[in-house]
């Protein structure tokens, strides 16, 4: 990787690095478009990073095809994949480890509290090794991209964050690779979350300000769902993830939940840019 890298960069090529854990789906695979668009080399990396799970969760059997993903990749146009060994990503017996502190401790790092550690230290050692000029990123996860863009900023990388939206299945289910668990009575419950994402949305746009009652009227489309466990719906800033208790005509929030359907754990968040706030992302 070192060697191609240095033999394009020399060449005056522009490197984008979409990093990955595989099991590819469209959501993916528009970060891939995405960099094509921007970079002459794209670079796609595949690592299930074993450093972002706790021993209570689904590594062993997160699901992997590597065949599936060339293809896609291929199909897509990815310049390189890089799918390195866990042994040589991780040192044996390595001892730095990035954590970017208060934002790793909140909303998704209260039920996932070694995440985001893993998560950072894994894109940082990535990024050393692909020196990419920009990276690509879901919205997906957006807490995730707001710890990245903080790493970034201050150990002053020299590396653009790009986030790109939220791809749907055509039924309004975030795709993930993890969605193949979901049996299909809780495939079928799953669409709360975009569901109540949706009406969130409208509640807002027709005036509602006070986030409790937002939240109040989402957790309303839980009641009755039998195998669906919700972790939390917030609403955070978008910029600092601290809870919001009104939403205020400046302002940007994400609205983020987190809910259980049997034993897998999903995500879904939107992005509500209010009238008179910062222009962002
Ligand atoms: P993974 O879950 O494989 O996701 C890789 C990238 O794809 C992430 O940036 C994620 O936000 C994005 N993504 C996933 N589902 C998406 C969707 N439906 N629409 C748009 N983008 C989507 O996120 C990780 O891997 C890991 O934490 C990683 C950053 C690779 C570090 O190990």
């Amino acid at each position: 990787m070192r060697q191609f890298i240095r033999q394009n960069r020399l060449a005056g090529k522009s490197i984008g690095l979409v990093p990955t854990m595989g099991f590819l789906h469209q959501g993916h695979i528009s970060l891939v478009e995405a960099s094509k668009k921007e970079n002459d080399i794209t670079v796609v990396s595949i690592f299930v990073n074993p450093t972002q799970f706790a021993p209570n969760e689904d590594f062993s059997r997160y699901p992997r095809d590597f065949d599936r993903d060339a293809a896609l990749l291929l199909e897509a146009g990815a310049d390189v994949i890089f799918t390195p060994e866990a042994g040589d990503v991780y040192v044996k017996n390595a001892q730095t480890f990035i954590s970017v502190e208060d934002l790793s401790k909140i909303a998704e790092g209260e039920f996932r509290p070694t995440h985001f550690r893993g998560v950072a230290t894994i894109v940082a050692i990535l990024f050393n090794l692909v020196q990419p000029d920009k990276a690509y990123f879901g919205q997906k996860d957006a807490q995730q991209t707001v710890v990245l863009r903080r790493m970034v900023k201050d150990l002053h990388m020299p590396i653009e964050m790009v986030v790109c939206p939220i791809v749907r299945e055509a039924d309004g289910l975030a795709m993930s690779s993890r969605n193949i668990y979901l049996t299909p009575s809780q495939r079928k419950d799953a669409l709360v979350l975009s569901r109540s994402l949706k009406l969130a949305q409208d509640l807002i746009s027709n005036g509602t300000r006070d986030a409790k009652e937002v939240i109040h009227q989402m957790k309303l489309l839980y009641n009755g769902l039998q195998e669906c466990n919700l972790d939390y719906i917030r609403i955070v800033d978008a910029d600092t993830f601290m809870e919001a208790s009104a939403i205020e005509l400046e302002g940007c929030y994400f609205i983020i939940i987190a809910c259980k359907f049997g034993t897998t754990r999903l995500i879904d968040n939107c992005f509500i840019s209010m009238p008179n706030g910062p222009i962002f992302q």
